[in-house]
């Protein structure tokens, strides 16, 4: 299977050359003139890459393109890189970088681009995008043959993915689009109902506070906001580095403890908010360790 490139751009002349040039390349791409389309296009394609021009219809349209496919839970995890002449030819002042709030995408590129150090750029995003996209296929098919036919299939085997991979990849909503003919809204809208599902991958650590009425009337609240102030993360995500994910949960059962907290299922009772950065440096450690 050729791996999928969307290269969104107003210029037809640059788009037309790049398209043949990673069509030379063994990619199959798919083309957009306007950040509308391309938001269209990617929603519908699931391609392993996005190249992005900042300036078509107005200045900014590349960037609010960006911001939308990054808010959107089919389309937030695909690479995007900005390739744009804004300094160049309009004199910009200032550098274009990326930015996690108004500008995400992984990279920004200057126009006029050097063949070969595109199709390498290319090269690089796709060996960690589109292999993880291919090796996906057949497992999902598997899945989805043990659950064809029988009443209430789209959760079922949303829960087996969930349990397999420990969240829901867009990969794999993608392709239960395509097996099950069912639209991708309504995929998302099931992903998005309940909280088992998750759309980012787990980290390595999870972490649990109770909010049970005992933890929460012994200072569970107090602990939930020091790891949120610790760890830069709301409650549901998981910090960038991978290493901790964070949790609500109702009563564990040892209200005695209160408040309470677990961390890979190990449990911390009577847990002061001084004391969490020490539990959590136990298992920060183990990295610390790896990186040095
Ligand atoms: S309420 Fe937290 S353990 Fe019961």
């Amino acid at each position: 299977m050729k791996n999928k490139i969307l290269l969104v751009d107003n210029d037809r002349d640059f788009l037309e050359a790049t398209a043949i040039l990673l069509e030379s390349d063994g990619y199959d791409v798919v083309r957009a003139s306007n950040g509308q389309e391309g938001f269209q296009r990617a929603k519908e394609e699931s391609p392993d890459l996005i190249l992005l021009d900042m300036m078509m219809t107005y200045k900014t349209e590349g960037a609010e393109m960006a911001k939308a496919l990054a808010a959107d839970a089919a389309t937030h995890n695909i690479p995007l890189i900005l390739i744009t002449g804004a300094k160049k030819e309009m004199g910009f002042p200032f550098e274009i970088k990326p930015d996690e709030k108004d500008l995400p995408v992984k990279m920004v590129i200057e126009k006029p681009i050097q063949p070969e150090r595109l199709l390498s750029t290319v090269k690089l995003f796709i060996k960690k995008t589109g292999l993880e996209h291919r090796s996906f296929v057949g497992e999902i098919d598997a899945l989805v043959d043990k659950w064809s036919g029988k009443d209430g299939n789209l959760i079922m085997i949303l829960h087996e993915i969930q349990n397999h991979y420990g969240y829901v990849p867009r990969e794999a909503a993608f392709e239960l689009r395509r097996l099950l003919g069912i639209p991708l809204a309504r995929i998302y809208e099931v992903i998005t109902f309940y909280n088992y599902f998750k759309l980012d991958p787990p980290g390595k650590h999870l972490i649990s506070v109770c909010m049970g009425t005992a933890c929460y009337l012994k200072g569970a609240p107090g602990l939930l906001s020091e790891l949120k102030n610790l760890l830069n993360v709301e409650e549901g995500q998981t910090t960038p580095d991978g290493l901790f994910h964070l949790q609500i949960v109702r009563c564990l059962g040892c209200c005695g403890l209160a408040p309470v907290m677990t961390v890979d299922g190990k449990i911390y009772g009577k847990v002061k908010k001084e004391n969490v950065i020490n539990i959590l440096s136990e298992y920060s450690k183990e990295k610390m360790e790896v990186v040095q």
